[in-house]
């Protein structure tokens, strides 16, 4: 069933979003890394799937410090990704399958190589030196205590002009200085560019570093933050609200345009800052992250009063995302978090994610269980595991290449892959799935069918039922006179579930893979251990 905007379906809103690492998802020209046509070659995998749109990690012009986080000209696609002809045929074959694509957009800082920056470090007279920000420091030391995202200063010196630039990512990624309108100006022109050619909406990086104290005041320190008395002055500056004001704006003036942010927030002290980004609701960013499910320990209660939260932050035009798993921390199926019954759990996470008020955001592999893989240290490319192995042995273990079948690389690529393939790939992998009816992705596949189906299971109301207690998470998603009720059995216990009114309730999906024909009242119903439910409410 075609789906229409005039319907009141926002694609961004109500559908499904695919998270594509692009590097790892599929190779079409046999170089170890994935690229634009391998994307291409893989729609029809992602339209079987149910999801709406694809968000694309950055495919910009780019050194690879940090494999495409670092850009070096925003107008150019990566060779190593393809052409722009490669790219515009994307989206129009996506487009032609009902599928919207998003791009990765990092305005936080560029990459080193960047001809701005270039230009920028070259003298202290040079027209782009303020698109950077630059300081001459105190007493020989840099200007403040600012601190990497990883724990080191974040004050580079340069050794041309002798004063130090700042980088809240690596010192590969140069900070731009949105204090000074022209840097503004120059991503307007860059979202137009890509706005006009089709682009359908922009995952925006670290949206939260971009505007810095003016007066450079130092962040405060632990105890300060614990007790809510100080902020970090490094980041959410009121002024990037008001630049993101008029981004949106921007978006607004093209037909069904979206902007989802990655709000970069460290507790104490920032678990507020998401909805301080959403504003109103209408006015600033359509989405946030709020990455909180993707730390929950395995219980009912912390995973409700996870939710609870999370709702509570978002303003009532605002919208919520679901995240379970990204490219930035490791994956959770089979993980320690898991330990066993690893199937049993990613399918109950698999219904909160499909079934939970807010846009699910899928990460590429997450549909079949594709779990964290140990890189050994000769084989790790992410800057950061290099910095502190073994301490922490960075993020490649969660971007390793998409397992498609049983084949010479997992039909990833013909030569060897950038990272090397989990020892799994032989059992667990797309086409196996794809022939198990009790496989996840044949249950994801079923649950986004349901989720696009039902306008109560991709709009509605949350009302929360059981709010974890004896290890039960139930609650109801309501629209008009529709209503679908949610039962999670957290525990590898059956659990006896007593309803005193007489609502009828039709089963329409079991993790257990259980039928019931016709109606039923949930007196004496027994949930089966690690079973989810999901009801349609007479
Ligand atoms: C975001 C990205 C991460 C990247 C960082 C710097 O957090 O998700 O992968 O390293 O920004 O751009």
């Amino acid at each position: 069933m075609e789906r229409r905007k005039e319907d009141g379906y926002l694609w961004w809103k109500h559908g499904v979003i695919y998270h594509i690492y692009v590097l790892s998802y599929s190779d079409s020209n046999g170089d170890g890394y994935g690229d634009i046509r391998g994307v291409i070659q893989k729609l029809d995998h992602i339209k079987t799937l149910g999801a709406s749109a694809i968000w694309l990690s950055p495919v910009f012009k780019s050194p690879m410090a940090d494999f495409g986080y670092d850009i070096a000209d925003y107008y150019g696609i990566d060779t190593i990704f393809g052409t722009m002809d490669d790219f515009d045929e994307l989206l129009v074959k996506a487009h032609d399958l009902g599928i919207k694509i998003i791009l990765d957009m990092v305005m936080n800082h560029t990459s080193e190589k960047h001809p701005w920056f270039i230009e920028s470090a070259s003298s202290k007279k040079n027209p782009k030196r303020d698109w950077f920000i630059w300081n001459e420091g105190k007493n020989g030391r840099p200007p403040n205590n600012w601190k990497t995202v990883f724990g080191s200063s974040a004050w580079e010196k340069d050794s041309a002009t002798g004063e130090y630039y700042y980088h809240s990512f690596l010192k590969q990624q140069p900070d731009l200085n949105w204090r000074n309108p022209e840097v503004k100006e120059e991503f307007i022109n860059i979202f137009r560019f890509w706005l006009d050619k089709g682009v359908d909406g922009f995952r925006l990086d670290a949206v939260n570093f971009i505007v810095k104290d003016e007066h450079l005041r130092s962040n405060p320190n632990i105890i300060e933050l614990i007790f809510g008395k100080r902020k970090f002055y490094s980041r959410n500056r009121f002024t990037s609200i008001a630049l993101l004001r008029e981004f949106r704006s921007l978006i607004n003036s093209y037909d069904d345009r979206m902007l989802v942010g990655e709000i970069f927030a460290l507790p104490p002290g920032e678990s507020d800052v998401v909805g301080l980004y959403l504003s109103s609701g209408e006015d600033t960013l359509n989405m946030a992250f709020d990455f909180s499910l993707l730390f929950q320990r395995w219980s009912a209660g912390k995973y409700y009063k996870a939710i609870e939260r999370s709702y509570g932050s978002i303003p009532s035009k605002g919208w919520p995302c679901i995240v379970l798993s990204n490219h930035d921390l490791s994956r959770s199926y089979g993980s320690g978090k898991e330990r066993g019954n690893s199937i049993a759990r990613a399918k109950i996470r698999a219904i909160l994610q499909m079934t939970l008020k807010g846009t699910p955001f899928i990460y590429y592999g997450e549909e079949i269980g594709m779990k964290n893989c140990p890189v050994p240290k000769d084989k790790i490319k992410d800057p950061l595991g290099k910095i502190y192995w073994p301490l922490y042995k960075g993020r490649d273990g969660a971007r390793t290449p998409m397992q498609w079948d049983e084949s010479f690389n997992s039909g990833f690529s013909d030569s060897e892959p950038w990272l090397p393939l989990n020892d799994d790939y032989e059992k667990n992998n797309v086409f196996i799935q794809k022939l198990n009816r009790y496989s996840l992705l044949t249950f994801y596949t079923k649950l986004i069918g349901f989720r696009n189906k039902y306008p109560s299971l991709n709009r509605g109301e949350w009302a929360p039922v059981s709010k974890g207690r004896d290890d039960i998470l139930s609650y109801m998603r309501i629209l008009g006179s529709d209503y679908f009720l949610i039962i999670l059995n957290f525990s590898d216990k059956e659990k006896l579930i007593n309803f005193q009114d007489s609502s009828e309730f039709k089963l329409i999906l079991s993790s257990e893979g259980r039928n019931i024909d016709g109606h039923i009242l949930l007196k004496n119903f027994i949930v089966r251990p690690l079973e989810g439910l999901i009801f349609k409410v007479k």
